[in-house]
């Protein structure tokens, strides 16, 4: 079993700006819950209860979030508001939050090595705080790549899926052979290639298993040409000193929802307001006529 998950949550969201000048993009809303929410249900979901959020400035609505709101809660309570009440109490989930800052924004790669204190010399999930696997983060990825990492003694294990050919320079691409217990061995990552230079059409889908190992890879890594650090690049000095690289391909239930554009986020909150027990069939009536004026 592993308890504990470093997620990653100090990027600049660029890419979904103005909607991220002064908040995280892990805390815009998708349907009813920031995403940074789905996140960590679904990491208690797979096993953890000690979460570890690598934030930056700008962030502390992530603290704030996951804190208790003792004037809230006597609103809600006075009004009795049970129900809501139920819906912020964290305290249920039964994982502790810690947080510590990223100092520069160096990149992927060091902000996982801001959580080596914390992992120790455990082995640790990594979790992109701006990626939702499957539908409501049903997803049990997380277990199986803990179950995988562990009969199989894997330095790594890293869920993949598969992207239009077009896409593959979005995303960290891996190659694998098939071992043959139908394991996939990763041989060699790429991070965001041209499509002609893409090894495959399988994408790194923003959840990680490592050993402690890859804390000394991280700090081997040579910033790339924008000065980051690639935790792809560390992964890759893995493999090259033969370590045990592994991928599991997301199933088809599991569909990664990455809200790192406008295009995708728009898709995640529509599908899952759509998928919402309390609005959303009533939704889906307003957008069939929407879709009707339109066409
Ligand atoms: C990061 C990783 C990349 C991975 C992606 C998944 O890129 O570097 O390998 O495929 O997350 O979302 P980013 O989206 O932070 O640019």
């Amino acid at each position: 079993m592993i308890h504990s998950a470093i997620v990653p949550v100090a990027g600049h969201g660029t890419r979904l700006l103005p909607a991220t000048k002064s908040q995280p993009k892990e805390m815009l809303a998708v349907a009813r819950k920031p995403i940074v929410q789905y996140v960590v249900e679904e990491l208690v979901a797979n096993g953890i209860s000690q979460v570890l959020f690598v934030t930056g400035r700008n962030k502390s609505s992530i603290e704030n979030h996951f804190d208790s709101d003792p004037e809230l809660t006597s609103v809600l309570k006075a009004g009795n508001k049970s129900d809501l009440l139920a819906e912020i109490d964290f305290d249920e989930l039964e994982a502790h939050f810690f947080y510590t800052r990223q100092r520069f924004q160096l990149g992927l790669g060091d902000a996982v090595a801001c959580g080596e204190n914390f992992a120790g010399e455990q082995p640790v999930v990594v979790a992109l705080g701006d990626s939702i696997l499957g539908i409501n983060a049903q997803s049990k990825a997380i277990s199986r790549m803990v179950q995988l990492f562990e009969e199989k003694r894997a330095s790594c294990v890293i869920a993949v899926e598969e992207v239009p050919h077009d896409q593959v320079r979005h995303y960290g691409v891996v190659d694998v052979t098939e071992n043959s217990d139908g394991s996939l061995r990763i041989t060699r990552l790429v991070e965001k290639p041209k499509p002609e230079e893409a090894p495959s059409n399988l994408a790194i889908a923003g959840r990680y298993v490592f050993s402690p190992l890859i804390f000394d890879m991280i700090r081997r890594v040579r910033p790339d040409k924008r000065s980051e650090i690639q935790l792809t690049d560390a992964i890759q000095m893995l493999c090259e000193e033969g370590k045990r690289v592994l991928a599991l391909k997301l199933r088809p239930d599991e569909k990664r929802y990455d809200i790192g554009n406008f295009p995708s986020y728009f898709e995640t909150f529509v599908e899952f307001a759509l998928a919402d027990p309390l609005y959303g069939a009533e939704f889906r009536h307003t957008l069939e006529r929407m879709l009707a004026k339109v066409e």
